[in-house]
């Protein structure tokens, strides 16, 4: 494997889809956050939003200003070619983002992005993850609160867990907040492409290696009331739990046998149905074109809950351990998931790809395998907590 990554690039970090609502957000952050001397710069279509964005950032005459469209591969290449490292929030991905990623696997940069779609993370995994590692780019998708709590938090659980032992874990989201726009566009366009996902997921498992030795699977578990969390426990259908088997099967710590299912945590049975009912019709009306384009003008690009509203949100991810005769209840809770802590957990992704110590990979990897403790320290000093709550 070469590494073609250099530091004669003229910036560390370029944050692609800066001007929209967690663009923006995570270009606050590391305006805020990053270490001095950090050469980075904020890019999209628009130079005009850009440079006002800029403007408005605490050191902004410091920050690079980078055109390119999603729609112009030689804007995304020449792109790549600038960073070490290039973060995107331009989504919906499978619309916008497979351009991005071949450029970056082909120019050897590190590319990160917010993607909770499973239909282009396969994707981008058939076509581009052998390019990524010849040249040595990472490519690290789902950074934001899609999978960064689950897949650091069940790392985190089978830590506490003997090792060389099968181990299963149960992960139980709970959340109180709202989406933006952004979020509520990609949530539309992957209901409305159930059977290209279902095709990009064969096709994925048609050219990775199979695992000799080992298991790791993340089935879905039967609606049930969990009485270890005091909550009915539905199953949850995003791209987390294939993510953490993607972990486990990287990482020999999962041990010879891991399980992990994944669920929404619902402390009472009418809200449990309702929402389930909510989601299936939400689903059936995504099918319908015009009631799809009806749904998206509901919620226009570049909106999103306000300060206050995000300031009231919360999340929480409990986990429950078993193997080797040891039980392990840990949790990964903050703030508002979507975005104040996306934006946190994207922009210290992008700082930990671009500066730690990290162990050495290259192709399509998960936050565990690429940053696995250095990026969990990280979120732990940014306020995001990981605790052991129990064991036995
Ligand atoms: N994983 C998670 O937990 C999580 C959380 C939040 C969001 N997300 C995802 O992140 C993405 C962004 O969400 P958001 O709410 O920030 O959306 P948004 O406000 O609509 O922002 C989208 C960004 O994409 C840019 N863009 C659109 N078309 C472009 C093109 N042709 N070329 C270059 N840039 C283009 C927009 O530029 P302009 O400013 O010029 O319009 C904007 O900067 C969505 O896919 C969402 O699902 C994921």
């Amino acid at each position: 494997m070469s590494r073609l990554n250099g530091t004669d690039r003229p910036y560390d970090i370029v944050l692609f889809g800066a001007t929209g609502f967690v663009g923006t957000l995570t270009a606050e952050y590391l305006a805020a956050h990053a270490p001095e001397g950090l050469r980075w710069a904020v890019a999209g279509r628009s130079e005009r939003k850009l440079e006002e964005l800029r403007e408005r950032l605490p050191g902004g005459d410091e920050v690079g200003v980078l055109r390119a469209d999603a729609a112009e591969p030689a804007s995304l290449r020449e792109l790549a070619e600038h960073a070490r490292v290039v973060a995107t929030t331009v989504g919906p991905y499978v619309t916008y983002g497979e351009e991005l990623v071949a450029a970056c696997a082909d120019s050897g940069a590190d590319y990160l992005d917010l993607s909770g779609e499973p239909e282009f993370v396969d994707l981008t995994y058939v076509r581009h993850d052998a390019r990524a590692r010849e040249t040595g780019a990472r490519l690290v998708h789902a950074c934001g609160f899609d999978s960064i709590p689950h897949d650091l938090g069940a790392y985190f659980t089978v830590r506490q867990l003997p090792e060389g032992v099968p181990l299963r874990v149960d992960g139980f989201v709970t959340a109180d907040a709202t989406f933006s726009g952004g979020t509520f566009a990609s949530a539309l366009n992957q209901f409305a492409r159930v059977r290209p996902m279902l095709a990009a997921e064969r096709d994925r498992r048609r050219h990775e290696p199979r695992l000799v030795g080992r298991r790791a699977a993340a089935p879905t578990g039967a609606p049930r009331f969990a009485k270890e969390v005091g909550a009915w426990a539905l199953p949850l259908p995003t791209i987390d739990p294939q993510i953490v088997a993607r972990s486990a099967k990287a990482l020999h710590r999962y041990g010879p046998d891991f399980r992990y299912r994944h669920y929404a945590a619902v402390r009472h049975l009418p809200v449990a149905v309702g929402g389930v009912a909510a989601m299936g019709a939400l689903v059936t009306v995504a099918q319908l074109p015009p009631a799809r384009r009806w749904l998206s003008d509901r919620l226009k690009p570049g909106e999103g809950p306000d300060a206050e509203k995000r300031a009231k949100s919360w999340f929480s991810v409990r986990f429950v351990g078993e193997g080797g005769g040891r039980r392990v209840f840990t949790e990964v809770s903050g703030g508002d998931p979507g975005y104040d802590e996306t934006a946190k957990m994207f922009a210290e992704s992008a700082l930990s790809l671009a500066l730690d110590e990290l162990p050495a990979t290259s192709g399509q990897v998960t936050t565990a395998v690429a940053m696995g403790d250095a990026l969990t320290d990280r979120l732990r000093r940014a306020g995001i907590r990981f605790r052991v709550a129990a064991t036995g």
